[in-house]
Formats: C-alpha cells, sequence, structure tokens
C-alpha cells in the first residue's frame, strides 16, 4: 500500500523569551492511504504539536529545524503558504478534542457546516444546507433538520462531536487528524463515536491519524500505531503485533498502565519513574547530537 503521508526526521522547537526548548526530535513515521494511524504518548509528548504541524495550524513561536512532511508525494514545508492554506479543510482536516471551543457558539450547526461547503466545494448556499442536512444524517443525529437551525449549546456533547465529524469528512479528504476527538466523552459515547468514525473512514477510504493517550482507543480504531514520548517516536507497528509483542520497554510499560476491563486478572501499574528518567535523558543526549553537530 502507498503512504499517503510521509514524515522523515522531523525537528521542531518552539522559541520564547529567549529560550529554545525542542519538541519533536527526528520524527519518522508513515500513514498508508485508507488506514487509522494511532498516535499515543502521554501528556506533553508532543501528540498536538506534531498534529498541528501536519496541518500548518503551529503556535507562532513554533520553529521546524528539519525534515519533510510528504503528502501524497509533495513536500507540504516547502508549499507556498497559500497553497498549503488550501489544503487545509479540503484535503486534510481536523477532527477537535472539544467541540464547544471548535463549534462558533452564536452559528446555527447548519451555517458552520454550510461555510465550509461554499468555501471549499464551492456550493451555492441552498445546495449547501440542502447538503448539510444529508451530512448530519450521515453521521446519526436524529433530526437534521431541526439540528440544522439549532446553536452549539442545545445539542449534548456527543452530538457536537457528531457534527465536528461532519465537518470533518464533508470535503471528502485525503487525511483526518483526530486530536483526542473523544477524550472529553463517558464511555459509552465514545464507543458510539469511534464507531462511527470507523464506518466513515472506511466507507470514505480516508487516512486518520488518530492522535490518543489511551491504548484501549487504539485498540477499538487502529491499523497501526506509534508511540511517541519526549518528541520521539520509539516504536511503530501493527496494532496487533504492539499489543501482542511490545518491543520497547516503554510500550510494555503503557500497555500495563492502561487498565483492561476484559482482564479480571489485569493489574493496573505505574509507569516506572526510572524509566521515565531514561526517556528524558535520552532526549538531552538527542539535544546534544544536534548541537554537536551545528557546532562543528
Ligand atoms: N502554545 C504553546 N506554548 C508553549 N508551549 C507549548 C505550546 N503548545 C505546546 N507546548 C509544549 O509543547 C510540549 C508538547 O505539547 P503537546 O500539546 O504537543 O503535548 P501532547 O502530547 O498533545 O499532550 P496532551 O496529551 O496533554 O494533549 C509540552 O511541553 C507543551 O507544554
Ligand atoms: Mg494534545
Amino acid at each position: 500500500m502507498s503512504a499517503i503521508l510521509k514524515i522523515s526526521q522531523l525537528s521542531l522547537c518552539l522559541r520564547y523569551a529567549g529560550i529554545s526548548e525542542r519538541i519533536l526530535r527526528g520524527i519518522s513515521l508513515a500513514i498508508d492511504s485508507g488506514e487509522v494511524h494511532g498516535l499515543v504518548g502521554e501528556s506533553g509528548a508532543g501528540k498536538s504539536i506534531l498534529g498541528q504541524t501536519i496541518l500548518d495550524i503551529l503556535p507562532r513561536i513554533a520553529v521546524i529545524e528539519s525534515g519533510t512532511i510528504d503528502f501524497d508525494g509533495q513536500n507540504l514545508l516547502r508549499l507556498a503558504p497559500t497553497q498549503r492554506r488550501g489544503l487545509l479543510g479540503s484535503e486534510i482536516a481536523l477532527i477537535p478534542q472539544d467541540p464547544m471551543t471548535a463549534l462558533n457558539p452564536v452559528r446555527r450547526i447548519g451555517q458552520q457546516l454550510a461555510d465550509t461547503l461554499v468555501l471549499h466545494l464551492k456550493l451555492n448556499r441552498k445546495d449547501a444546507l440542502d447538503r448539510a442536512c444529508e451530512l448530519l444524517e450521515e453521521v446519526r443525529i436524529k433530526h437534521p433538520r431541526r439540528a440544522l437551525r439549532q446553536y452549539p449549546h442545545e445539542l449534548s456533547g456527543g452530538m457536537r462531536q457528531r457534527v465536528l465529524i461532519a465537518i470533518a469528512f464533508s470535503c471528502k479528504p485525503r487525511l483526518i487528524v483526530a486530536d483526542e476527538s473523544t477524550t472529553a466523552l463517558d464511555v459509552s459515547v465514545q464507543r458510539q463515536i469511534l464507531r462511527l468514525i470507523r464506518e466513515l473512514q472506511v466507507s470514505s477510504g480516508t487516512s486518520i491519524l488518530f492522535i490518543t493517550h489511551d491504548l484501549g482507543v487504539v485498540a477499538k480504531i487502529c491499523d497501526r500505531v506509534s508511540i511517541i514520548h519526549s518528541g520521539r517516536i520509539l516504536e511503530s507497528d501493527a496494532v496487533k503485533r504492539i499489543f501482542s509483542m511490545p518491543e520497547h520497554e516503554y510500550t510494555r510499560a503503557l500497555l500495563k498502565a492502561t487498565p483492561r476491563y476484559d482482564h479480571g486478572k489485569h493489574q493496573f501499574r505505574p509507569i516506572p519513574k526510572a524509566l521515565i528518567s531514561t526517556l528524558q535523558l535520552e532526549a538531552k543526549e538527542y539535544d546534544r547530537r544536534i548541537r554537536d553537530s551545528v557546532d562543528a
């Protein structure tokens, strides 16, 4: 299968108040066409920053130091800003974590869906609203006509997340970055939303980078997974292999730290502090090697 996204040796730092903090350290990762690829790691590992780099929505203090991001054969980092922006929402879309902040509170759901369709698919307003209604049906919103006229606060959290999913899939993007898209939802709604994302992904053939800190979610929706810590990918492979024969010590620790509801005897164990210290030292060592090679 061919890769729709191929990231090679991507390094990035944040520069503020006279200091430079490296966040991504030589990231390499490939996502195949039609694949759901999990990106898993603890808080602060650099997951969202990596997603924002792909989407080109980084904070202003971020500086990409090296690397390439090939999307459909072209290096995104070489594109002109206008070309890059043109891809956002149409070819590469986002399902964010928090629907309340992602949706505009003072615009009706229908208007917000139609905005995307008018902008990217150049539909007229009436056709866009008709299509918006179909999209709400596709994400199983029960009364789509009524929902079109409602404001975000009138919908439940699960319904709002369905609207964001409809927006993300509306322009048939090649790649979706889903950043903790189900984290804020309770377990049963989360299960429904994961099922919905998978169904839409299978029928559309869209690839997804699924960012989460939860290996349980990975098991439900991903084909392959990459494990990230301190901005470094430690291990990347098919979900089955990673779960049955994890190679990296950190992956093994993450699995032990994941509650398993299907295993009566499974003992939850926190990630050992010594292992975290080792990984942090390795990250510093990486930074030292980069500094030495620049100074040489
Ligand atoms: N806008 C910003 N300004 C300053 N630091 C930032 C900013 N965004 C991210 N960082 C820092 O970059 C590092 C990586 O952050 P990132 O948001 O990518 O983590 P994450 O893996 O997504 O964590 P979480 O699971 O909590 O969402 C963290 O140390 C974070 O504090
Ligand atoms: Mg994050």
